[in-house]
């Protein structure tokens, strides 16, 4: 670039040259400009200007004016009567400076007779800190140096080397800005403790300076090409024993290599001595792609390190698995012989996987009464079987890649909820944010120290239809009652959350049900039938779609109207349960059309309301009519908000869900 620059300015500066030389020609045939005591002078000096006209080349006789006028660009400085003038300037800034003389004969016309450009500028300084290196054996040998302050003009370097056997190579730079040169000649190896001179000289029309020598050997000043044709082996497709491979100039002696994970920033370094393009690395993890560098030199002392090669990248083989699955399971009875059981693993991490896992190998064993032995291999991470309900059963899963398998999770499969001494207490789930939510349990009462461990696990409640929503678990050691959880948790979701504790061979547990954030449901429950049973109306609804709940709901509210009345409508507020979605109401008088319509309660509030349904009780009136406010308590003067169904004289309860 800088020599481009510099070629470009030369070329500029010869047209302008010529330009002048030209307008010289043209315009000075009336008189002559001299300088004294030259065109070129340092800063500071003063020159004398004169400008004369040739014979009879000044105004006509009759003319009284004849004044020569002398500009400074287009600054007149001085005016003289007469056929010749001279003026002494001083104080000239640096750079060029044009001179212009003109002769006027009339107050308004003025007529060029000649010009001149003064260059001032500087003695070149001391060129300083001259250093030269040859690239590579084969490469020449460049040299450059610091010029300091700008001479604003034309100054030549040149440099001179001086070999053994009076031996001399001189080069001069033509460039407008030359702070180096490449001399064009090789050292040789054979050469080595051959002493060599240099010398920069820089020269213009104010003076000269030469550099200090710089003396060197060839060691000095090579700097060994970077190796190439980088390769890497590994012995037995093995990440233990691996060899770095590379090609280096002859006279290389010490190498330095570098390496690391393509995502890591920090690099590894060895220095090696005369390792002749091979060195052994034995800390590469497996299943990693790295990217490995190195540079060379010649001596331990002298010369300077080579750029660093190309990158080799590369992934390292894979090793066999170690560390073991996070496994967990759920047991549900299908019938009165059979049994489900659906098995749940983790991935691995990367730093134990060792490699890609191909697949998981899982064996579920009845281990008491008969041995039977199940077996399969699945590329996902769960897997479900029905067994038959008698025996102790145990799984094992171990996860393989293509050099081996993971040693294998045992478990023993329990009947989680079966020691109600054991369930955890006042298990409660709180939001802590967007999608993460806080779980606390209380050990259970009676049976505190006999908890090993406990398992928090958690899935959706109400999964779109068809899905089967993933199931997250973590386990807890018994001195910790709360976990945060975030795996699988979004916003506006309800999620059954579980808390088991498990004691050797029994487990127990509790259950609630939390969401990271709510809102009212976006509809209502949609009541699709109405039946009269009994005397007394039997209300069933749709559970509103997964998508519109917007959290978990709390509570259903019944509301029902007499057909064209304008009286209040009364209500009764049922707390939710997964099922059956249906209430009684024995509140209806018979023969009396009402309207009913049902809405659903978050946290967060109540929900539009949903479809709106006429009934007409055709029964007689039977005693039930009569007690009707004492058993689905109609509510409006009391508060909404308050208010719940008594249900005295039934013998339903109503659980929360199936804990
Ligand atoms: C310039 O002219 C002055 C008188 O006009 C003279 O004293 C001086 O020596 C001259 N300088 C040069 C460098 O010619
Ligand atoms: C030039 O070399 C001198 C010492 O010889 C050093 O102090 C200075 O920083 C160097 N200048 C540059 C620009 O490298
Ligand atoms: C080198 O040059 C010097 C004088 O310039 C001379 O005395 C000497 O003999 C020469 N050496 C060789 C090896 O030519
Ligand atoms: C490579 O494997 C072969 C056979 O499996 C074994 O004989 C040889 O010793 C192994 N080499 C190294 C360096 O481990
Ligand atoms: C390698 O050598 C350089 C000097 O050449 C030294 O600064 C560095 O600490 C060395 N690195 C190792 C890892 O030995
Ligand atoms: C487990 O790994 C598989 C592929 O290795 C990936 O597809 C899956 O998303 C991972 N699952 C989790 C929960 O990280
Ligand atoms: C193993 O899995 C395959 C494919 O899922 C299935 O066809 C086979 O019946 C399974 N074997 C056992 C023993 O469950
Ligand atoms: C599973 O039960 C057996 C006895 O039936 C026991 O020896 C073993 O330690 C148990 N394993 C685990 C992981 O609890
Ligand atoms: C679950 O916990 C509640 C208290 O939070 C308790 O009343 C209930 O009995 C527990 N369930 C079982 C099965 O122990």
């Amino acid at each position: 670039m800088a020599h481009t620059v510099g070629g470009c300015s030369l070329a500029l500066i010869f047209i302008i040259m010529l330009l002048l030389v030209k307008a010289k020609i043209d315009v000075c045939k009336r008189g002559d400009v001299t300088v004294q005591p030259s065109h070129v002078i340092s800063l500071g000096s003063a020159v004398n200007i004169s400008c004369s006209l040739k014979p009879k080349q000044g105004c006509l006789p009759s003319s009284s004016f004849n004044k020569l006028i002398l500009y400074k660009f287009d600054r007149r400085i001085y005016v003289q009567h007469g056929h010749s003038l001279s003026s002494q300037v001083k104080g000239l800034p640096l750079g060029t400076t044009l001179f212009v003389c003109k002769l006027a004969c009339s107050s308004s016309d003025e007529i060029r007779i000649c010009g001149a450009e003064i260059s001032v500028g500087v003695v070149p300084e001391q060129p300083r800190n001259l250093s030269c290196i040859q690239k590579g054996e084969r490469g020449t040998v460049i040299c450059t140096w610091h010029r300091g302050r700008d001479t604003h003009l034309y100054t030549a370097y040149t440099l001179q080397l001086n070999g053994p056997k009076n031996l001399t190579w001189q080069k001069q730079c033509n460039d407008h800005y030359c702070d180096h040169l490449d001399l064009g000649i090789n050292l040789t190896p054979e050469s080595l403790e051959s002493s060599y001179t240099v010398k920069v000289t820089a020269i213009n029309s104010l003076g000269s300076a030469s550099s200090f020598p710089f003396s060197f050997t060839l060691l000095d000043i090579v700097r060994p090409l970077p190796p190439w044709d980088i390769r890497i082996k590994f012995v037995n497709a093995s990440v233990d024993r691996c060899t770095l491979l590379w090609r280096d100039e002859g006279l290389v002696l010490l190498n330095r290599l570098r390496y690391r994970p393509i995502n890591s920033r920090s690099w590894n370094m060895v220095n090696v001595t005369n390792a002749k393009g091979r060195h052994d690395l034995l800390d590469l993890k497996p299943f990693t792609e790295y990217e490995f560098q190195i540079s060379s030199k010649l001596h331990l002392y002298k010369g300077s390190w080579s750029d660093w090669s190309e990158s080799l990248r590369t992934q390292t083989p894979e090793e066999e698995p170690i560390g073991m699955l996070n496994v967990w399971y759920m047991r549900q009875h299908i019938d009165y012989n059979r049994q489900q059981i659906s098995l749940f693993w983790k991935n691995l991490s990367l730093s134990e996987a060792r490699g890609k896992i191909l697949h998981y190998q899982v064996t579920l064993q009845k281990v008491a009464g008969g041995e039977i032995t199940l077996q399969n291999i699945t590329e996902h991470t769960s897997w479900t079987w029905v067994i038959p309900r008698t025996g102790n059963w145990a799984a094992a899963v171990s996860a393989a890649n293509s050099k081996g398998s993971s040693l294998p999770t045992r478990i023993n499969i329990t009947d989680l909820c079966g020691a109600e001494l054991l369930a955890p207490q006042q298990v409660l789930a709180k939001s802590e944010g967007m999608d993460k939510l806080m779980v606390t349990w209380t050990p259970p009462e009676k049976a505190t120290a006999a908890v090993q461990e406990y398992v928090v696990e958690w899935r959706e409640l109400h999964p779109g239809a068809g899905m089967q929503p993933p199931l997250g678990w973590l386990w807890s050691p018994p001195y910790r009652l709360s976990a945060l959880i975030s795996e699988n948790i979004k916003p506006y979701i309800c999620y059954e959350i579980r808390v088991h504790a498990l004691a050797g061979d029994q487990g127990g547990c509790n259950s609630t049900r939390g969401n990271s954030q709510h809102k009212a449901p976006l509809s209502g429950p949609h009541i699709n039938a109405i039946s009269e049973e009994k005397g007394s109306v039997l209300i069933s609804w749709d559970e509103i779609p997964a998508r519109e709940q917007m959290g978990c709901i709390l509570h259903y509210r019944i509301y029902w109207k007499e057909r064209d009345s304008n009286s209040q409508p009364q209500l009764c507020e049922i707390p939710y349960r997964i099922s059956p979605n249906s209430h009684p109401i024995d509140s209806l008088q018979p023969r009396v059309t009402y309207v009913l319509w049902m809405t659903a309660l978050t946290a967060a509030g109540e929900s539009p309301q949903g479809n709106e349904r006429e009934f007409c009780l055709q029964g007689k009136a039977n005693w039930s009519t009569f007690v009707a406010p004492s058993i689905c308590m109609a509510v409006i003067m009391v508060g909404v908000l308050s208010m719940r169904c008594f249900r005295q004289k039934k013998r339903h309860s109503w659980p929360w869900i199936g804990s």
